[in-house]
């Protein structure tokens, strides 16, 4: 390649209180496919992450945990860089913004913006916890709608009826950390003048090429609204960097996050040798792009070139913006299971499964991207396992078998072979682009080519026929070729089964080779490169998904209740759902001990229409059977009956308490009748 590039490339930053999931999987993806692309074609690039550690969130969560914000990005960076590491995503640094280098940076970034102008005071009134002793964000004051009266409404908008509101307007204010009243309190905060870099900014996202159009029109929308100067202190206490210069004022988590992208870099360079201000200097030759989701687009387009352009450095050549995840066409769900946590995924299913999904839907545009999983399922099956894996397995063994695992030294359908090569532009030019979809598209026309042929010369067939071992041997080899050529293409996407590719082809799988097939080649035994995902995979891994929600939401009910020997709240019930349950009134007119049975009462229950044999598990609690006859209860009438071994049990009488002696059966006022519907 002559014009080879440098490229600094960097993906959003996770937050450290919560788990990677399939929505960051996305974005991961896209940027490591672009990486490993951008290398398969000589250029050089540095690719760094790591986690987003400041902010009130992450101090609140792992305060409710009982451990410090230090222990938690500690717990969380480990556990996120294994799930990116699954998924095969592989970046050169994964660091942290709570870092010696960050604070560093953001203190250089901060006084340079300081000394150039940009930084203004001003006392705001804010709303202020006086039991934990802290200023509330606007997401921790919670209260009355101003607008429609909904309560239980957070401080910035409400989600019954759209409005947006200062957390001031709220009526019936509360701390959601404290339940307590907020009261108003004055306090100094440090503003970042966005007005003051304003023209350069129209300027930058006009006419710098730096951002989709889609995405510059929008920001043109704000640029109409006007931009205000943008509050980066907070006050303590507060998980952060003190402001240089300052007692107890803390920089605002999304002022150093951005900044994070340096320090990992940075971090990076002590260990490579590189130096590091060549990458950041203003008119820096490295080009720097960032993939972000459209959520941050705010921060990415406006905040950061302005921070960078007030501390002098150079600019982002590039910031590509993706639309959101949705599974099966709707937002991610905790209750349906499609919240998909990576780890969840990898439990069940391979990366490059995900990888190759996401990849063929992927194009330049913001557009949300559904995960459709039956679609999934089909795609990957049909095009990765049946077409591409397919042409090696159905020639592979007649070149083992037959010629020694040697390939043919000249191939039968030169043609196609140059076909084979000569898509690689069309292909450079689509992952260039990001519009992975193209790419794929263009990928599997060949492999449907490659397919046909295979189909149409039946090399199984010609295998049984005398003296044609010639052009068995280079119809298998041409099958084999065809096979490598779509693996190089797909190398960025499938780096494993690539790598396990290049251990069967004996042969290092480039870009640049693809002119030159493999003639006269030994090869190595074809091992099974990928499995077919089964249904049952899927269903596992939703089902999973819901179980991981159930286990989230007895750890928070577990934190939130730390003193209380509650039971936790089971999930929320429609009324239809409550409709399910039948229960009736009934009497006990028989109660017997179960003599085999440390805890079963073996009742006989009057509800009107019938009479129910219940085995109820009170034993130690009614202790004498007789105070049970003639007592009216509550009967779960519709439960399936259970055949147990001392007989059938059909139905559940009603009790309270934690078990064994304290067991409470439900009582009905007298009045009501054997056989009454309970509503
Ligand atoms: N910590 C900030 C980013 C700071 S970058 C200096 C943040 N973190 S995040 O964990 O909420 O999101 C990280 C990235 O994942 C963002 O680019 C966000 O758009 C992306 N996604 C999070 N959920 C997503 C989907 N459901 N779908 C696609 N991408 C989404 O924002
Ligand atoms: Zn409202």
């Amino acid at each position: 390649m002559s014009d080879n590039k440098t490229i600094l490339v960097t993906n959003a930053l996770p937050y450290s209180n919560g788990p990677i999931h399939l929505g960051h999987m996305l974005e991961h993806i896209q940027s490591d496919i672009y990486v490993r692309f951008n290398r398969a074609i000589g250029n050089k690039v540095f690719y760094v992450c790591g986690d987003d550690c400041h902010g009130t969130p992450v101090m609140i969560k792992a305060n409710s945990l009982g451990i410090t914000p230090e222990q938690m990005i500690e717990i969380t960076s480990k556990d996120h860089d294994e799930d990116l590491k699954g998924f095969l995503v592989k970046y050169d640094n994964y660091y942290r913004t709570h870092s010696k280098e960050n604070e560093e940076i953001s203190a250089y970034m901060y006084n340079k913006a300081k000394e150039n102008g940009y930084i203004l005071t001003k006392t705001i009134s804010q709303l202020f916890d006086p039991e934990k002793n802290m200023f509330l964000p606007d997401r921790f004051v919670k209260g009355t709608c101003p607008k429609c009266g909904a309560k239980d409404q957070y401080g910035d908008n409400c989600e019954v009826c759209g409005a947006t509101y200062s957390p001031t307007e709220l009526k019936d204010a509360y701390s959601v950390i404290s339940g307590a009243k907020p009261v108003l309190k004055d306090s100094l905060h440090y503003f970042f003048d966005l007005p003051k870099a304003k023209d350069f900014l129209h300027e930058y996202i006009k006419n710098s090429g730096c951002i989709q159009s889609e995405m510059a029109n929008k920001l043109e929308e704000w640029f109409e609204q006007g931009l205000k100067p943008w509050d980066i202190s907070r006050d303590a206490p507060y998980f952060g960097f003190k402001i240089p210069g300052t007692e107890d004022k803390y920089f605002y988590v999304w002022m150093d996050a951005p900044i994070g992208y340096f320090a990992s870099l940075k971090n990076l360079c002590e260990k490579t040798g590189d130096n590091f201000d060549d990458f950041v200097k203003e008119g820096s030759d490295v080009k720097m792009v960032h993939f972000i989701g459209k959520d941050i687009l705010y921060f990415h387009s406006l905040f950061w070139p302005a921070t960078l352009k007030a501390a002098q450095l150079r600019l982002p050549d590039n910031i590509f913006v993706h639309g959101y995840v949705t599974v099966n066409g709707a937002k991610m769900s905790k209750s349906k299971g499609t919240f998909i946590k990576a780890k969840t995924f990898l439990k069940f299913l391979k990366p490059e499964t995900l990888r190759y999904y996401f990849a063929s839907k992927m194009n330049s545009s913001a557009v949300d991207i559904d995960l459709s999983l039956d679609d999934f399922m089909a795609k990957v099956n049909s095009d990765i396992v049946g077409k591409v894996v397919n042409l090696a397995s159905r020639t592979a063994g007649f070149i083992a078998k037959r010629f020694d695992s040697k390939l043919s030294d000249k191939p039968n359908n030169k043609e196609l072979l140059d076909k084979a090569a000569s898509i690689k532009d069309s292909v450079i030019k689509s992952y260039s682009e990001r519009n992975y979809a193209d790419a794929i598209r263009t990928i599997m026309a060949l492999a449907d080519e490659a397919n046909r042929y295979i189909d149409a010369m039946a090399p199984w067939v010609i295998a049984k026929e005398e003296g044609k071992d010639e052009l068995l041997q280079a119809v298998c080899s041409d099958g084999i070729n065809l096979f490598r050529a779509l693996i190089t293409y797909l190398s960025p996407v499938l780096p494993e089964v690539a790598k396990n590719a290049e251990e069967f082809l004996n042969s290092t799988l480039s870009f640049d080779s693809l002119a030159t097939p493999l003639c006269n080649h030994s090869i190595n035994k074809f091992k099974p490169l990928f499995t077919r995902i089964e249904k049952t995979q899927i269903d596992a891994m939703i089902e999973c998904s819901k179980e991981d929600l159930k286990e989230a939401k007895k750890a928070e009910q577990k934190v939130e209740n730390k003193t209380s020997e509650y039971e936790p709240l089971a999930d929320q019930i429609t009324i239809d759902d409550f409709a399910k349950v039948d229960l009736r009134v009934g009497t006990i007119i028989e109660a017997q001990e179960v003599a085999e049975a440390k805890k079963l009462l073996k009742l006989t229950v009057d509800i009107g229409f019938e009479k129910r044999q219940v085995f109820a598990g009170i034993k130690q609690a009614y202790t004498d059977v007789n105070s049970l006859i003639g007592r009216k209860v509550v009967l779960v009438a519709n439960l399936k009956p259970r055949q147990m071994k001392f007989g059938l049990s059909e139905g559940m009488v009603t009790a309270a308490g934690p078990g064994a002696s304290e067991v409470y059966l439900l009582s009905v006022d007298s009045g009501a009748k054997n056989g009454d519907r309970i509503h």
